[in-house]
């Protein structure tokens, strides 16, 4: 990743590549900020240049300095009309701007804040959340997924350094802070889209297991695996199913950041983590199955989640657990008709083993009443039918807390990870009857996502929940302004946004 760091420094003194400087769409306030950089650059730009450049989002214009100048060009990063601006907004401008920089090839980049400072475009947030939200475009819309290229050009871009410049002394702090938490949450980002683009042949229950055990130890949390024996004696029976079709044993991980009070009740994020779902014996058609890799996206959220929450010292207490498997069909997988017990010896008959998420998680869910949580959010990628619903833009939402429900929701606006509620009503129940076991574990042709919900509160016990059906928006199709296509690393921004809402 990209360092990020906040400085303040004469504007003439700069030694970056390149300032970033953003101007918005609007006649009055670009006005005066084409008149600030016609004064700043004086007789060294033309003015049609200036004329020319319309603020509009994500377009980014390269001018040239005079001497004076350390930093040899700037690039200007439109923020479109002042009065809609956003945090939002802001995160993509931030992009825009680094992604011109990539383009370039350039190693260093200032983003000039002074705008913000001065409050020449009205924006009802805080320094820090301002400096934030643009350090977070720049982080994110650079990140790129370059493991197994051989060709060193493909390996790396050269952009290293994006310092955020304070034009004052009183601001450097607020600046600091915002950077600080963008620098620790993007790294739990990259972590989560690392994790979901890394293909099955690499990434199984056991380095899975691994890898969250080194990189959340590494930031501060504690760290238990479960091997498949523990699994099998404390009759985790969904687990043990899934994993028989594959050579690859199954793992539980649990990760737990004690940032609270030592009594305080935590809360438990579970996280699906099927390293690659092929269905099954009711196995996936072949068109697309390598998305499948993805299918532990919701296990990625939670482990870069718990790796932020401990690097920024969260004055929360937060459990993580992870149900690991590899759903695979072989002579010794489950078979559809198979009737298996969860752990607190509920009988499940498996109608369809591509439903393989809901097996994994109901164990965990009844693993969670351990803790007496203060809540349980799961994240999972669930259902094709939550897709063809909500699409790649909302993940979709259910759960029996309304308190819960709302300040995911107001989380989901704030970091722009949005969620939207879809309901369990009672009727739905009826479609996951089973003429022989407890309860079937597929709902038939309607309502997809709702029936996959309903299993899973079949299994929560009286603490709160909610469930987040992420599996539109954890594997993209097509790159963004700050996401790329693959693995979007969906929940680390949701949950640590929500998070610290929740701190006492
Ligand atoms: N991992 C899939 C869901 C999925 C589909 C995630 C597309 C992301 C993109 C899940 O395990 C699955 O296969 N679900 C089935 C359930 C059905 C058999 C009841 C589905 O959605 O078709
Ligand atoms: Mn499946
Ligand atoms: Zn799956």
């Amino acid at each position: 990743m990209i360092s990020l760091r906040a400085e303040r420094k004469e504007v003439t003194s700069i030694k970056s590549d390149a300032l970033i400087m953003f101007i918005p769409s609007d006649e009055k306030n670009k006005k005066s900020i084409k008149r600030k950089l016609g004064a700043l650059l004086g007789k060294s730009i033309v003015p049609t240049v200036l004329d020319d450049i319309k603020g509009k989002q994500g377009e980014t214009t390269v001018l040239y300095t005079p001497d004076i100048f350390s930093a040899k060009r700037i690039i200007l990063s439109g923020i479109g009309e002042s009065e809609k601006l956003s945090l939002e907004y802001l995160r993509r401008a931030g992009a825009a701007a680094a992604k011109t920089a990539v383009r370039m090839k350039l190693s260093s980049v200032a983003y000039m804040l002074d705008i913000f400072e001065n409050n020449d475009v009205p924006l009802n947030a805080s320094l820090a959340d301002i400096s934030c939200a643009l350090a977070e475009g720049a982080a994110l819309g650079t990140y790129t997924f370059s493991h197994y290229f051989t060709d060193e050009e493909q390996r790396s871009h050269p952009l290293q350094t994006v310092s955020f410049n304070a034009s004052r002394k009183n601001t450097l702090n607020d600046i600091k802070e915002g950077i600080y938490k963008a620098s620790n949450i993007c790294r739990g980002v990259y972590l989560a889209r690392d994790l979901g683009n890394t293909p099955g042949i690499d990434l199984y229950p056991e380095t899975l297991a691994a890898i969250a055990r080194d990189e959340c130890r590494k930031a501060g949390c504690k760290v238990t695996i479960f091997d498949e024996k523990k699994i099998q004696s404390l009759k985790m029976g969904g687990i043990v199913s899934v994993s028989k079709g594959s050579e690859r044993p199954p793992r539980f991980v649990i990760i737990e950041w004690n940032g609270g009070k030592r009594l305080e009740k935590p809360y438990v994020l579970i996280g699906k983590g099927i390293t690659f779902d092929t269905g099954g014996i009711s196995i996936k058609p072949s068109a697309g199955m390598g998305d499948m890799k993805m299918d532990m996206s919701g296990a990625a959220a939670v482990i870069g989640t718990m790796q932020a929450a401990a690097s920024l010292k969260l004055p929360v207490n937060i459990v993580g657990l992870i149900p690991a498997c590899e759903n695979m069909p072989s002579g010794k997988a489950i078979r559809p008709g198979d009737v298996i017990r969860i752990m607190n010896g509920k009988t499940v008959e498996v109608d369809n083993t591509d439903a393989e998420g809901r097996l994994i998680l109901a164990d965990a869910l009844v693993f969670a009443k351990r803790y007496k949580p203060k809540a349980v959010v799961d994240l999972a990628t669930l259902t094709g039918a939550c897709v063809v619903a909500l699409g790649h833009y909302a993940t979709g939402m259910m759960g029996n807390d309304s308190s819960v429900i709302e300040s995911l929701k107001a989380a989901g606006e704030r970091s722009y990870e949005r969620v939207w509620e879809l309901p369990l009503y009672d009727e739905y129940e009826k479609l996951i009857k089973s003429d022989i076991a407890d309860v079937k574990n597929m709902g038939g042709r309607w309502a997809g996502a709702i029936t996959a919900g309903w299993f899973l509160k079949k299994f929560v016990d009286d603490y709160p929940w909610v469930h987040l059906d992420i599996a539109g928006t954890a594997i993209l199709a097509e790159n963004a302004d700050y996401t790329q296509k693959g693995a979007s690393g969906i929940g680390v921004r949701l949950l640590i946004e929500w998070l610290r809402m929740m701190r006492t």
